[in-house]
C-alpha cells in the first residue's frame, strides 16, 4: 500500500488508489459531484443569457479554472492579483481581478500581466485609476478597468450616484480601457423569507442596471455588468441588465451555502477525511482535524452519511465529536468524511485537492495560488 507521494502531483501509474491507501486528514473531491454542479452553474447562467465567470478565491488551481472554462465559463474571477497570474499561466486569459490594485509593484506586475493575458482590474477611485493608467502608458499596453460599485455591501465601491462622473473620467485616460461596472450583494445571502430576498436582491442589482443604462446613454460602453456569489446566483442570474455572475464556490458546495443561502440544488462534492485517533469518553471521539484542516466558523461541519454523529468543538489541531446512538461503537483508527462549514476557507489550508470518482483517486491537483497574497 502507498501511503505517501514524493512529489504528490505525480500519481504512480501502476497502482490503483482508494481513499483507505491515503493518509489522514486530507481534502477529497468528489469529481462526478463537482462536474455535475458545474454542469448545472453552467446552464444555469445561459439559460438565462448571463455569462459565468466563477471565482476562483477558493480553488485556487488553474486546472479547475481551465476545467470550469471548458465547461462554458468565460474565464475566471480572482480576488488577488496574484491568482489572476496563476489562472493566466495556466492557460485563463480573461481573468476578472474583482479587488483594487495599488502600488508600484503591483502595477508593473499587472502591466506584466496584460502582456500575456487580459485581465480586468476593478476601480473605485480616480487615486486608484491615474497610476494605473501612468504604469500601463509607460508599459505600452492598456489594462480593462470596471468600476467597483457599492450596492448596498458597504465594503469597497463608488456610490451609485458617482459612478457615471467616475465611469467619464475613466474614459478618458490612456493605458486603460473602461469596460463596464461591478457590484456584489454579499449582504443578501443570508436572508431567510425567500421573497424578500428576491425583492432585495432586485433592489441592489437595480442599481447596476441604472447605471450600466447611464453609461450607455452617454455613449461610454458598458459591455460587463456583474455581480452574483452563489448564495445569490439563482436570483441574481434573472435580473434585468445583468451580463455575467461571479458564483464559484457553488462547484464545491458547502454547509453554509446550504443552511444559510438555502441553496439546495447543489451537491457536496468537497470533504475531508479524519481519523478518529481518541476516545475520551463512551459519547465523545477526538479526530485528527482542527481548524487548521477545516473552517466551522460560519457554520459547523457535518459527517458525510452519520446523523448519529455531532461536530462539536474545534481547536487548531483536534476535531471533538459527540457519538450518539450506533457511533458509540466507533473506535480508534476509524475514519469518518467531514463536509466543511465553509468551503472557501477550508480549501486555503490545503495544499492540494485529492481527486476520487468513487472510492478511486483519479488525480491531484495543487492549490497553486494558495499562500500568494499579493
Ligand atoms: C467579489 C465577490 N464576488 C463573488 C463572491 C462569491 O463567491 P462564492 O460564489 O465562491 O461564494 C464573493 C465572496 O466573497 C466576492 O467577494
Amino acid at each position: 500500500m502507498i501511503k505517501q507521494f514524493i512529489n504528490p502531483t505525480t500519481l504512480p501509474t501502476d497502482t490503483t488508489l482508494t481513499k483507505a491507501d491515503l493518509d489522514t486528514p486530507f481534502l477529497a473531491i468528489d469529481l462526478d459531484k463537482m462536474d455535475a454542479n458545474v454542469a448545472r452553474i453552467s446552464q444555469g447562467t445561459k439559460d438565462f443569457n448571463v455569462q459565468w465567470r466563477p471565482h476562483c478565491k477558493g480553488h485556487k488551481s488553474s486546472i479547475i479554472a481551465s476545467r470550469l472554462v471548458a465547461a462554458g465559463a468565460i474565464g475566471a474571477t480572482c480576488a488577488k492579483l496574484a491568482e489572476a497570474e496563476v489562472m493566466v499561466r495556466g492557460g485563463v486569459n480573461d481573468v476578472l481581478i474583482a479587488n483594487l490594485i495599488v502600488g508600484e509593484a503591483k502595477l508593473k506586475r499587472l502591466a506584466n500581466l496584460c502582456q500575456s493575458g487580459d485581465p480586468i482590474v476593478c476601480i473605485d477611485h480616480m487615486d486608484q485609476a491615474t497610476p494605473m493608467s501612468e504604469a500601463m502608458v509607460q508599459a505600452g499596453v492598456e489594462c480593462r478597468v470596471i468600476i467597483e460599485v457599492n450596492i448596498g455591501l458597504d465594503r469597497v465601491g463608488c456610490s451609485p450616484e458617482k459612478t457615471l462622473e467616475l465611469a467619464r473620467q475613466l474614459h478618458a485616460l490612456p493605458g486603460i480601457q473602461f469596460a463596464g461596472i461591478m457590484g456584489y450583494e454579499g449582504h443578501l445571502l443570508t436572508i431567510e423569507d425567500q421573497d424578500e430576498k428576491r425583492s432585495e436582491i432586485e433592489n441592489a442589482l437595480r442599481l447596476l442596471a441604472e447605471n450600466a443604462a447611464q453609461l450607455q446613454a452617454e455613449g461610454i460602453p458598458c459591455e460587463i455588468v456583474s455581480c452574483g456569489g452563489t448564495g445569490s446566483y439563482l436570483l441574481s442570474r434573472m435580473q434585468d441588465g445583468i451580463t455575467e455572475l461571479q458564483a464559484g464556490g457553488g462547484m464545491f458546495m458547502d454547509q453554509f451555502y446550504e443552511q444559510q443561502c438555502q441553496v439546495t440544488e447543489l451537491q457536496k462534492a468537497l470533504t475531508v477525511t479524519a481519523t478518529i485517533v481518541g476516545r475520551p469518553g463512551a459519547d465523545r471521539a477526538i479526530i485528527d482535524a482542527g481548524k487548521k484542516t477545516l473552517h466551522v466558523e460560519y457554520e459547523p461541519a457535518i459527517v458525510v452519511g452519520r446523523d448519529d454523529i455531532v461536530v462539536d468543538r474545534f481547536s487548531a489541531e483536534h476535531g471533538e465529536l459527540q457519538l450518539n446512538g450506533d457511533a458509540q461503537q466507533l473506535k480508534i483508527g476509524e475514519r469518518i468524511e467531514l463536509v466543511p462549514g465553509y468551503a472557501d476557507m477550508t480549501c486555503v489550508l490545503h495544499d492540494f485537492f485529492y481527486v476520487f470518482q468513487g472510492d478511486t483517486l483519479v488525480d491531484i491537483w495543487p492549490l497553486e495560488a494558495r499562500g500568494l497574497l499579493q
